[in-house]
């Protein structure tokens, strides 16, 4: 397997968590790389699911290490309890993961800052996830924010924290929110101090290790390239690098030791939160795709927007991370459609095209132009090999591959672990 990258090629939610779990098996490091608890990793063992926020997906493999790199911002709380549960499940924690020493911590106060920020936005909000993302991001670049290795040292973590906590008091002050007190939320974060500061590590050095003794590592990106900061639907994006720039960044492993870069797509498309999506259904067929696809956040509880499969986003999406071969999943949720359609190109005021604007207003002209597919109407959720799909899904996905220049490695055809095929 050497080193291999999953990233998500749409909006995120593509079902990245499950082809971690299934290609975890062989893998002896997962790294997450970027984001935070934003994120929600779905994975089905039997009768047990599980979602993974902070923690990589190959904690649920007994014999994979876990890191969670430098790029990542840490709700230091939220940790804490996604430890505790997986604890209470029987899922061993302490000797199986490290935490990058210069990855960032991300507080209450930059919580109550994503809400406060929103709320300002009214109609034009993000639909963040509410966890802080943006503003412990922002901390990062300003050269203000608390990295994890200060956890090492209490008495300095306090004075970092107050200095924070004062100045994030003096922003809630003058839009009239109400104020932190230092000593009841140290309260709550000392315990935390104790719990994950053993956890904390130089993993620039393990992980390069790691390769160097030529372990199988596998990349676990969160959110989706349209999300990217950089290359996403900007401003409505999360606030991390979700492209495969971020896995050196936010790992410090070199791009010279990346393998294999595999992208994770749905059959169809879904976002959740504000912003862009060209082939958003907002029909009784959107809520049918919802309902079957069982679209509602991992983290949030939203229920996401659907629509159809953007060949002009994915090829893009593909382009800019260097895709050598997909994962398509949720090929069973399009079991029951009569036609489904893919979009293959954009029609922006007469002008046709196949790449994606820049400008964020140019979005509202898109009209997508869509080739339509026959239905196959039948189960394809036990399938377990390329031949036992009916012919109109072979073809479908044949298209989907045509038209996003990458070839298909993996067909997801259920949320379990079995519920797959290599091709
Ligand atoms: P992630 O954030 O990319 O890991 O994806 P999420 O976990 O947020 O959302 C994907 C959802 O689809 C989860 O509920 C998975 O259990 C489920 N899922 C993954 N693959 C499949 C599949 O092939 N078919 C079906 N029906 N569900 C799937
Ligand atoms: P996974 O890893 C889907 C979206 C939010 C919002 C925008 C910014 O499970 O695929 P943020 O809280 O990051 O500042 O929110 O990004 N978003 C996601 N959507 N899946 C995710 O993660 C997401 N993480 C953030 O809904 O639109
Ligand atoms: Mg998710």
């Amino acid at each position: 397997m050497a080193s291999t990258v999953i990233l998500g090629m749409q909006w995120g939610d593509e079902g990245k968590g499950k082809i971690i779990d299934v290609l975890a098996e062989k893998a002896d490091v997962v790294v997450r790389f970027q984001g935070g608890n934003n994120a929600g990793h779905t994975v089905e063992i039997g009768e047990n699911k599980f979602v993974l926020h902070l923690i990589p997906s190959g904690i649920l493999r007994q014999d994979s290490q876990c890191i969670i790199g430098n790029g990542v911002v840490i709700d230091l709380l939220g940790l804490v309890n996604e430890i505790e549960e997986l604890e209470a499940r029987n899922i061993k924690i302490r000797d199986r993961l490290q935490i990058s020493n210069r990855a960032h911590l991300v507080f209450k106060f930059h919580k109550l800052l994503d809400g406060l920020k929103e709320n300002k936005l009214g109609g034009k909000m993000i639909g963040t996830t509410l966890r802080g993302i943006g503003p412990a991001y922002a901390d990062k670049i300003n050269r203000v924010g608390i990295r994890a290795d200060e956890l090492k040292n209490k008495a300095r973590f306090k004075e970092k924290f107050k200095i924070g906590l004062d100045h994030y008091n003096r922003i809630f002050e003058s839009n009239g929110i109400e104020l932190l007190d230092l000593e009841s939320e140290w309260k709550t974060v000392e315990p935390a101090i104790n719990y994950i500061a053993p956890l904390i590590n130089d993993t620039v050095l393990s992980l390069n290790k790691a390769i160097a003794n030529e372990n199988a590592v596998l990349f676990e990106g969160a959110q989706g390239v349209w999300l990217d900061v950089d290359h996403g639907t900007y401003p409505f994006v999360t606030s991390s690098n979700t492209t495969i720039g971020g896995v050196c960044t936010g790992s410090g492993v070199a791009p010279k030791h990346i393998d294999k870069v595999i992208g994770v797509v749905k059959t169809y498309t879904t976002r959740v939160g504000s912003g862009p999506f060209p082939t958003e259904l907002e029909t009784e067929e959107g809520n049918s795709l919802r309902e079957a696809g069982n679209e509602y956040g991992a983290t949030t509880g939203r229920p996401r927007r659907c629509g159809w499969f953007d060949a002009v986003a994915t090829n893009y999406a593909c382009m800019v991370n260097g895709i050598d071969s997909l994962a398509f999943t949720k090929l069973d949720v399009l079991d029951r459609m009569d036609v489904i359609k893919v979009c293959i190109r954009y029609d922006i005021n007469g002008d046709i095209v196949s790449s994606v604007p820049a400008n964020i207003d140019q979005f509202d002209d898109i009209k997508p132009i869509y080739e339509d597919h026959p239905g196959w109407k039948c189960d394809t959720s036990s399938s377990r090999s390329w031949n036992d799909l009916p012919q109109n899904a072979q073809r479908y996905l044949s298209r989907l591959s045509e038209l996003t220049n990458v070839k298909i490695d993996i067909v997801s055809v259920g949320p379990g672990r079995k519920q797959i095929l290599f091709i």
